[in-house]
């Protein structure tokens, strides 16, 4: 397993892979791996086949993070990370330092001065996680567009744990025509149903007891519209209600939607999309459901 830390070392790479015509599958993360992020690994391994080679990327994005949010605590441990990379069979994992994404990164932490030019996807992203965390996806649009460049993958798999993010990500590639195909895994959860994350680190034992409210909020919601459609006010009600059992926990939001246009929906039924943020303590946990 190569690990490269140089951008233009990866797109060198790259390019060579190309010529030859060998498959590239991959992965972009921001470490602190877990089983969740392994299953994107082994599907994209299915992808281009054991001919073809995989690339996780390990890099904690800044420019996703709101100056008031965890950058500076983002759990991270890369030699566990490169272990694991290589028990599961990567290529190369490129582990770029922000200078080398964002060149002079750190003389003003909100815009690097020698950096100017952002990809901002307008529509998808203005809702759920995009209303909470105004500046997220610009940043996740940027730093996906530019591993895009460096790794040119034939295939980039994603995870459905962030759904909006994922149908954000599809949005840019078919807008910019990035010769990339998309391909969206399901969600790994614990044993309790809670979706794994690397912000589940976090949690002391309480909080940990009660994260699982999202996934049960998921649960009660999918049962209830299972026999008639229910109006989203008052299922949000309801949920909000719901959340209260876990007293640690509090809603930011949650959301009914198209699965495929993201937008809201009045009428809540089977095959509605269904998202929510709630704070566990001062850990911020996101999941989703199609109901
Ligand atoms: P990160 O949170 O590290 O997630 C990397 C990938 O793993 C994402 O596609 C995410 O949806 C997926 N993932 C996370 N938890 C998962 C789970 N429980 N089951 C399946 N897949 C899961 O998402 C990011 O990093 C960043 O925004 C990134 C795309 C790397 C851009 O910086």
């Amino acid at each position: 397993m190569r690990i490269i830390s140089k951008a233009a070392a990866m797109q060198k790479c790259a390019l060579q892979w190309k010529c030859r015509g060998v498959r590239v599958g991959f992965v972009p993360t921001m470490g602190y791996l877990h089983a969740g992020h392994l299953s994107l690994v082994r599907e994209a391994r299915k992808r281009v086949g054991k001919n073809g080679k995989i690339v996780v990327s390990i890099y904690v994005n800044p420019t996703q993070f709101a100056p008031t949010e965890d950058l500076a605590k983002y759990p991270r441990d890369l030699k566990r990370d490169l272990k694991l990379c290589r028990d599961a069979g990567v290529d190369v994992v490129f582990t770029p330092t922000d200078t080398e994404m964002y060149p002079r990164w750190g003389e003003s932490l909100s815009s690097p001065t020698e950096f100017s030019t952002y990809v901002v996807e307008e529509k998808l992203s203005q809702t759920m996680e995009g209303a909470a965390r105004p500046t997220h996806f610009r940043g996740v649009t940027t730093v996906v567009a530019k591993l895009f460049n460096l790794v040119l993958p034939d295939v980039a798999v994603f995870g459905q744990k962030d759904f909006q993010q994922a149908a954000v990500i599809k949005r840019m590639v078919a807008d910019l025509n990035f010769p990339v195909k998309i391909i969206v895994a399901p969600t790994l959860r614990e044993r309790d149903g809670l979706a794994m994350s690397s912000r589940n680190k976090f949690l002391d034992a309480d909080e940990r007891a009660q994260a699982v409210i999202l996934f049960h909020a998921l649960r009660a919601a999918s049962l209830t519209v299972k026999k008639k459609p229910v109006s989203a006010l008052r299922l949000k009600a309801d949920l909000k209600e719901f959340i209260t059992a876990a007293p640690l926990a509090r809603l930011d939001y949650v959301e009914f939607f198209d699965p495929e246009t993201l937008a809201p929906t009045a009428q809540v039924k089977r095959g509605t999309q269904m998202a929510l943020a709630v704070f566990v303590g001062k850990t911020r946990l996101i999941d989703n459901m199609q109901l």
